[in-house]
């Protein structure tokens, strides 16, 4: 993002939230909140000219403009847990946005109700809140077989992920352009497709796992960010962040992997370092892109920060790195074990539920458990 652009963005939000603050003392009709508005108003006026639309994205306190993350500040946070708290994840501003359509916003933002103003120059989007439905697994159990294109795409994209994670390891280099064909044959298949498609994940075992495992993540990573309506590149490196994911399970030795039973307090140490042995190699590979040593090292931390590497008490953990633990905790429950079978989809989804809040991020959760629904109603 050009930084004229971001000064700007941030103006805005400054302005919003300053009149929000007001809006608390003083009634929508005082002046300092109409000059706010007015001010906010000319600094969208000026990020739209040359766009369709304004499309701000808003996840786990985070804002998201045009596929970057808007850097934290005061403001930009503050306005991103208004929306929050008004159960907003997006907000979109059309070309024409008036003074008094941004004075509504202001009132909906002061409110305690979640009663959105209906503007013709605003738009909200809500994310969607999941129950735990009973019908999951009736349908889970007729799901398509392995005819389908994307199983196919499958198959060939685990042959290559096979032979980059070998030249990984031979040459401690990787290959990007062929993790980023594999991610953006599943996003176009996605396009084709969304997003019954997650629905072809097999329940398999552990043999020939961590490429399998990789996949399903990267397309159950895709899936929970389009849902989201991320787009462009930051879709594409979510994608070839949940295929790295554990690449750092490269140096863990086959007999711990492969362990059939429940694993030592020695093993699981050794076990435990993989997020930080995969994001030190990957720091070293050219071309990687940063999301994905992110992810790599924070794929196994929980929302309430624990798990592991241990971290500070106000890291701040990116919300890729929050999709993929969700992706790899359903692949693990879906994934049959020698000491333990798969576990039902109807109550891996009840499993997440139960885990949103403490280990899991709850937002981000019910937009993974909003998809497992859509697949169930998919025909
Ligand atoms: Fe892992
Ligand atoms: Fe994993």
């Amino acid at each position: 993002m050009k930084p004229a652009t971001l000064a700007e963005l941030q103006n805005a939000l400054r302005h919003l939230v300053t009149a929000v603050a007001n809006a608390k003392l003083y009634s929508l009709d005082h002046p300092q909140i109409k000059r706010l508005c007015e001010a906010a108003r000319r600094c969208f006026d000026n990020l739209l000219k040359g766009r369709r639309v304004l499309s701000l994205l808003i996840v786990e306190g985070e804002i998201l403009f045009e596929d970057f993350p808007v850097p934290p500040g005061l403001h930009t946070q503050k306005f991103a847990r208004l929306m929050e708290q008004h159960r907003i994840n997006r907000i979109i501003i059309s070309p024409g946005v008036e003074n008094d359509e941004l004075r509504e916003l202001i009132m909906f933002l002061v409110a305690t109700d979640n009663h959105q103003p209906t503007c013709s120059h605003l738009r909200f989007e809500t994310l969607a809140t999941h129950e735990t439905s009973q019908s999951i697994m009736p349908v889970h159990a007729s799901l398509p077989d392995d005819n389908d294109a994307l199983q196919a795409l499958k198959i060939d994209s685990h042959g290559r992920l096979a032979e980059i994670f070998q030249g990984f390891g031979r040459q401690k280099t990787i290959k990007m352009t062929g993790l980023a064909e594999i991610v953006s044959g599943f996003i176009n298949a996605f396009h084709r497709e969304t997003p019954s498609l997650l629905a072809l994940m097999p329940l398999r075992s552990m043999d020939e796992y961590t490429f399998t495992h990789g996949l399903n993540v990267c397309l159950l990573n895709l899936a929970q960010a389009m849902h989201l309506g991320i787009q462009g590149v930051l879709l594409h490196d979510i994608g070839i962040a949940a295929l790295l994911h554990d690449i750092g399970k490269l140096h863990i030795p086959m007999e711990i992997l492969d362990k059939p039973g429940k694993l030592d307090e020695r093993e699981w140490a050794i076990m435990k370092e993989h997020p930080i042995a995969g994001a030190r190699r990957l720091l070293d590979c050219p071309g990687v892109p940063q999301l994905a040593i992110v992810t790599a090292f924070e794929h196994h931390l929980r929302y309430d920060l624990s798990g592991y590497p241990g971290v500070s008490g106000n890291w701040r953990q990116h919300l890729c790195s929050q999709m993929t633990t969700i992706a790899d905790t359903y692949d693990a429950l879906r994934t049959k074990r020698p000491y333990k079978p798969a576990k039902p989809a109807e109550q891996c989804a009840a499993i997440l539920q139960e885990l949103a809040g403490r280990e899991l991020h709850p937002q981000l959760t019910a937009n993974f458990l909003c998809l497992l629904e859509q697949v169930t109603v998919a025909p």
